[in-house]
């Protein structure tokens, strides 16, 4: 028995994305899904409840964040993540390689692992792929990340290649290292950066390995959206069908319907949950800065399209009021209001896939959200 579970229900016939049902022990959502990001073992300033409520049935954590504070060996003599932070839905956890690259600084690459410093207290530390799986093992995550390298943007491709082939080692050690295969589920991540090549040869050595599900990595780095879409036009097809794809740290609208157009069944981001916290909320006319002057008398809704709690029951001048004075529910209302209308948005995905016509779904949103204007 594997932790995970794929079931492939449909493809539409317009755009050939995927509709399907992943199980974990934690229960089953369809995809294509967003999964809210809550680093520290929580969604910030959401509970638990308050996600179930919003749609939300996975969320993923970070294993770096989690084993500098509070230490995963606390979080397991709580009874693992779900138990500490009383979610009973499902749980991805990030590896700790990308944060390791993105948050620490003085990082050394090294065929071992990678030191790096605390980007707390400036300790110096060290993460290898049998550490990430030991701290995954110990928070009990449905779906564990395998410890690989998110090269920055752009990259040389020797660089990149040298970097695949160290990720492929690296991916062979975290199965090795692994010690729960039948309760949590281990996907490896391909790399390759804009390199078809790299792609390729990275999802090979990968799929020799033959993960539950697989992750696109070292996309939304800095590079423009047509080399992401193109990478994941010439990537996807070089994954099984019968297994996730996760598509890692894209979260705008519009990559999400793009992602799902090419095959990508799983998305995360801090974009909702981050823009929300200063006042910028996502709605199907596009962006809106509650902060502003012009809302100061404005009483209606964030979205009159919308039908969260937020919208249903709050004006944008008195959202703005609680936010301009710092009121912690100010940031609440926003950030409730924005998982919402990314969980409500694959779920409009899903339907438009169930009937064969999410391309005509994505010129529509695109039109309304603004994408398409210059
Ligand atoms: N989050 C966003 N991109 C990446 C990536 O390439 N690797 C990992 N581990 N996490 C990510
Ligand atoms: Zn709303």
């Amino acid at each position: 028995m594997t932790a995970i579970k794929y079931e492939l229900i449909k493809t539409c016939k317009q755009t050939g994305a995927r509709l399907g049902r992943v199980t974990t022990p934690h229960g089953s959502f369809e995809t294509p899904v967003f999964m809210p990001v809550g680093t520290l073992a929580t969604v910030k300033t959401m509970a638990p409840e308050e996600l179930k409520d919003l749609g939300a049935n996975i969320i993923l954590s970070n294993t770096y964040h989690l084993w500098l504070r509070p230490g995963e060996d606390i979080v397991e003599e709580a009874g693992g993540l779900h138990q500490f932070m009383n979610w009973d839905g499902s749980i991805l956890t990030d590896s700790g390689g990308f944060q390791v690259f993105s948050l620490s600084d003085m990082r050394k690459i090294e065929e071992e692992g990678v030191h790096f410093r605390n980007h707390l207290s400036g300790e110096k530390l060290f993460l290898s792929p049998e550490g990430a799986m030991q701290i995954q093992n110990s928070l009990g995550s449905d779906i564990m990340m395998a410890f690989d390298e998110c090269p920055p943007y752009p990259a040389t491709y020797d660089y990149m290649k040298s970097s695949v082939e160290r990720t492929s080692r690296w991916a062979e050690r975290c199965l090795e290292a692994h010690q729960k295969p039948e309760q949590q589920g281990l996907f490896g991540i391909v790399q390759g950066g804009e390199y078809e090549e790299l792609r390729k040869q990275s999802a090979q050595d990968l799929l020799s390995l033959d993960f539950p599900g697989y992750a696109i990595g070292g996309l939304s780095v800095g590079e423009p959206k047509d080399v992401m879409n193109r990478v994941l036009e010439f990537t996807t097809p070089l994954l099984p069908n019968e297994k996730p794809r996760y598509l890692m740290g894209v979260g705008s609208p519009d990559s999400l319907v793009d992602g799902a157009i090419r095959g990508v069944d799983m998305f995360d981001c801090v974009l909702p949950t981050r823009i929300a916290r200063n006042g910028t909320c996502m709605t199907s006319n596009g962006r809106l800065v509650v902060r502003n002057a012009k809302y100061a008398r404005d009483f209606t809704p964030l979205d009159e399209n919308c039908d969260c709690y937020t919208c249903r029951n709050y004006t944008k001048a008195y959202i703005r009021h609680l936010i301009k004075t710092n009121e912690t529910l100010g940031i609440r209302l926003t950030t409730y209001h924005n998982l919402y209308f990314l969980v409500k948005l694959m779920s409009d995905v899903r339907e438009a896939i169930r009937e064969d016509r999410l391309g005509d779904f994505r010129d529509q949103f695109f039109d309304q959200y603004g994408f398409n204007k210059p």
